[in-house]
């Protein structure tokens, strides 16, 4: 048999024979970047579990499971522990214990993996005490179409990776492992870019074309710690956060009918380098055009970057979203939009009053539409030997 790494060598091999150099370093370079992309690997033991202040990977999967009617705290700790051990040894390209397909386990591929709990976890298992400050379920907002396939859960286990074929046989592991206790409510698969497309850091173009990201905390601030990870509150939190789970359709059909100059106003920055808008310009936006007739002077008061600016202090969020496709119709129409996700260390504060000013009034709400909605605690980091969450179901 030959294998692809045989492949490879022969063909450069060849192509070396044949006197084409240029051809040799263009397979050398494949190669490398093979297996950059299989060697990197993001710390599983720390403070904070992993995957959030991470940049973005190139394809991801929420997976929400109910809880089976027997489950209570002890299998909690028993499920979980067996969910510790396997993203242990997932995120290091490693096959977990008993892996029917340890060939899979082709590299880290910054493979990550987190675990949040739905408010209906604490209900079912009493534990309504050890919710986190400012944690529950969230109001419904008047843009709401919510479908209940893409919305709630007990248990939610969060995985991406930078390859789909190590995400894909890391979230078949856990799901196999979740079995005894839960079944899967749903699974959202989405993506971003593949590594090297845009400079690192979670800045990535969403399929209506603009740069998201740019106003988020930056990792490894003090910012960032304030406004992600819970500082009080239940001990098991510590360390923890509270994730804000949507998932927003675009309707690109008519979002493809403006112009670049009516897109930058809907958000309030520029397509072309996610920089704020400045200085004055028409607007083929009917409702703009009309309530500006002399031209508008930058950024319009409805613009969502506006309207999702925060107003008070505490007021910020950090939004790690993902994009998702789902095929197209007859028509041609693409079933795409964001698996939008943001985390905060207390969402009543933090998530819930923007959401409110941008349902109330955003110039994007026309071309986005939230059809899923979830929320979940994330427990804090855990150190070798310990068991993700054991402070809640000990
Ligand atoms: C499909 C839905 C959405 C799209 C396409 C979108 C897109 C964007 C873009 C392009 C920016 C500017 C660049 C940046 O700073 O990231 C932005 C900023 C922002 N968005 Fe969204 N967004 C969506 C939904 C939401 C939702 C649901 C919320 C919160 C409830 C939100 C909150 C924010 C915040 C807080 C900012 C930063 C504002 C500032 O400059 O201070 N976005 N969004």
């Amino acid at each position: 048999m030959v294998t692809r790494r045989g492949f490879l060598a022969g063909t450069a091999a060849s192509a070396a024979a044949a006197g084409l150099a240029s051809g040799v370093t263009a397979f050398a370079s494949a190669a490398s970047a093979e297996t950059q992309t299989a060697k990197r690997a993001l710390e599983f033991y720390g403070p904070h579990q992993m995957g959030i202040e991470a940049d973005l990977q190139a394809v991801t999967n929420f997976i929400s499971f109910d809880l089976k009617p027997s489950v209570d705290k002890a299998a909690m700790l028993r499920w979980m522990s067996l969910i510790t051990d396997d993203i242990s040894r997932l995120s290091q390209g490693d096959p977990v214990l008993a892996d029917p397909s340890p060939e899979l386990a082709l590299g880290a591929a910054r493979f990550s993996a987190y675990v949040g709990f739905g408010p209906s976890l604490f209900r079912k298992l009493g534990l309504e005490d050890q919710m986190p400050i400012g944690f529950g379920e969230l109001p419904k907002f008047k843009i709401d179409q919510l479908k209940p396939e893409f919305s709630g859960g007990d248990v939610l286990i969060h995985v991406a990776a930078d390859d789909p074929v190590v995400l894909s046989h890391g979230a078949r592991g856990l799901v196999r492992d979740s079995m005894p206790f839960a079944t899967v409510r749903w699974t959202q698969s989405g993506f971003a870019h593949t590594p090297g497309m845009v400079p690192a850091g979670v800045t990535h173009r969403n399929l209506m074309g603009q740069i998201d990201g740019t106003a988020n905390p930056k990792f490894g601030t003090e910012d960032f710690d304030n406004v992600v990870w819970i500082s009080d509150g239940p001990e098991w939190a510590i360390g923890g956060t509270q994730l804000v789970f949507r998932r927003i359709a675009m309707q690109l059909d008519t979002w493809d009918q403006l112009g670049t100059p009516s897109k930058e106003e809907v958000i309030g920055r520029r397509l072309s380098n996610g920089a704020p808008l400045t200085g004055e310009r028409e607007s083929d936006i009917p409702d703009l055009a009309a309530r500006h007739p002399n031209g508008l002077k930058v950024i319009p008061d409805f613009a969502h970057i506006r309207r999702a600016a925060p107003e008070s202090e505490g007021e910020r969020i950090f939004r790690r979203p993902f994009s998702y496709e789902a095929g197209f119709n007859a028509q041609g129409s693409l079933d795409v939009g964001l698996l939008w996700a943001a985390y905060q260390a207390n969402m009543q504060n933090q998530f819930i009053p923007i959401q409110n000013r941008l349902a109330e009034v955003d110039l994007l709400n026309k071309w986005t539409l939230p059809i899923g909605s979830a929320v979940f605690a994330v427990a804090g980091g855990v150190r070798p030997g310990e068991v993700i969450a054991q402070r809640l179901f000990f």
